[in-house]
C-alpha cells in the first residue's frame, strides 16, 4: 500500500495579468490531497459505498492518469482511494493536487521512476485532456510546492505566511472570466494594458517585501491588487464582503485568489488575528479555512 499527497495553491499576486505574460506569484498551501493505492483485481476507485471500476465520466482525471501509465508500463489492477482537504471547484487547484498525487502514487507503485519535471508535465497534459485548456501553474505548484514566480515557473525562496481562505461557495468558470477580461481589454486596450502592467509591478515588488518578511507592506500590495482585480470586473458582491470583513477583523491584506467571479479570497494575517479573521469571514457568509504557505510539493507519505 502506498500513500502520496500533493498541495493546493493560492495566488498571492498577479492572476489575470499572467494570462498576458505579466508576473504573478503562486504558492502552495498546507491543504493537501491524499491518494492511497493498493493491489486489487481491477483498476478501481474506493468510494463511500465500496469500490467501483474506474469510470472515465466519474473519475476523468484518474482515468487519464491511468491511460498515461498504460503507455509507460504494464498496468495491473489497483485500488485508488482519494481524500482531499482542498475545496473542489474554487480555484485552489484541487483537481491538480489529486492528479499530481495520483501520478506520484502510481509512479511509486509501478516503479516507473518519474522525475518531478515528468510528473508536472504529465499532470498538465492530464488537466488539458480533461478541461480542454489548462494553465500549467496549478500542476507545477502542486508538484514542486513553495512560492513560484510565473509565467517563468521560477521557484522563489520560501516564506511561511499565515493565510485565511474565504470560500464564497459560488462556482465560477475560469474560462468565462478570462474571456470577459479579454473582451474588456479589446474595448479598452490602453487602460487595461496599464492595469495589467501595474499588477505585474505589484507582483515584482511583492516578491521583495515577502523576502524581507515585511508582511504589512505585502498586505498593502494585496489590497492594491484587489482594487485592480475589481476594476477589471472579476470581483463580486460576495467576494467583496469577505474581503472587507477580513480587513475589518485585522487582516494585513486581502484579495481574490484565482479567476474571481466567485470561488475564493485570501487574507494575510498575523497569528493574533487568525481566528478573528476566520470568524469574520464566516459571519460574512463564507466558509473559512486557516492555512499556511507550504514548501512541500508532492511526496510519498
Ligand atoms: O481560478 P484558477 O485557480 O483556475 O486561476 C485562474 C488564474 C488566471 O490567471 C485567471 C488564469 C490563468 O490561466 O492563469
Amino acid at each position: 500500500m502506498i500513500t502520496s499527497s500533493a498541495p493546493g495553491k493560492i495566488f498571492l499576486f498577479g492572476e489575470h495579468a499572467v494570462v498576458y505574460g505579466k508576473t504573478a506569484i503562486a504558492c502552495a498551501i498546507d491543504l493537501r490531497a491524499h491518494v492511497t493505492v493498493e493491489e486489487a483485481p481491477t483498476i478501481q476507485m474506493k468510494g463511500p459505498g465500496g469500490s467501483i471500476d474506474l469510470n472515465p465520466r466519474k473519475h476523468p482525471y484518474i482515468y487519464y492518469v491511468v491511460e498515461k501509465f498504460k503507455g509507460l508500463t504494464d498496468v495491473t489492477g489497483v485500488n485508488i482511494d482519494i481524500h482531499s482537504d482542498i475545496p473542489v471547484g474554487s480555484g485552489l487547484g484541487s483537481s491538480a493536487a489529486v492528479t499530481i498525487a495520483t501520478i506520484k502514487a502510481l509512479d511509486a507503485y509501478y516503479e516507473t521512476n518519474l522525475t518531478l519535471e515528468d510528473i508536472a508535465v504529465m499532470g498538465h497534459q492530464v488537466e488539458t485532456e480533461v478541461q480542454g485548456r489548462a494553465s500549467p501553474t496549478d500542476t507545477f505548484v502542486s508538484t514542486f510546492g513553495g512560492m513560484v514566480q510565473i509565467p517563468d515557473r521560477k521557484k522563489l525562496g520560501f516564506y511561511d505566511m499565515l493565510i485565511v481562505i474565504g470560500n464564497t461557495g459560488k462556482f465560477s468558470s475560469t474560462r468565462k472570466i478570462v474571456s470577459n477580461v479579454a473582451a474588456l481589454r479589446e474595448r479598452h486596450p490602453a487602460t487595461i494594458g496599464q492595469i495589467m502592467d501595474t499588477i505585474s509591478t505589484i507582483s515584482e515588488t511583492g516578491i521583495d517585501f515577502i523576502q524581507e518578511g515585511d508582511f504589512h507592506t505585502v498586505g498593502e500590495l494585496m489590497n492594491i491588487n484587489q482594487g485592480l482585480l475589481d476594476s477589471i470586473g472579476v470581483g463580486s458582491k460576495e467576494l467583496s464582503e469577505l474581503v472587507y470583513a477580513s480587513r475589518k477583523a485585522g487582516a494585513l491584506g486581502s484579495k481574490i485568489t484565482g479567476a474571481g467571479g466567485g470561488g475564493c479570497m485570501i487574507a494575510l494575517c498575523e497569528h493574533k488575528n487568525l481566528s478573528r479573521v476566520a470568524h469574520a469571514i464566516k459571519r460574512a457568509g463564507g466558509d473559512s479555512f486557516i492555512c499556511r504557505t507550504s514548501n512541500a510539493g508532492v511526496r510519498i507519505e
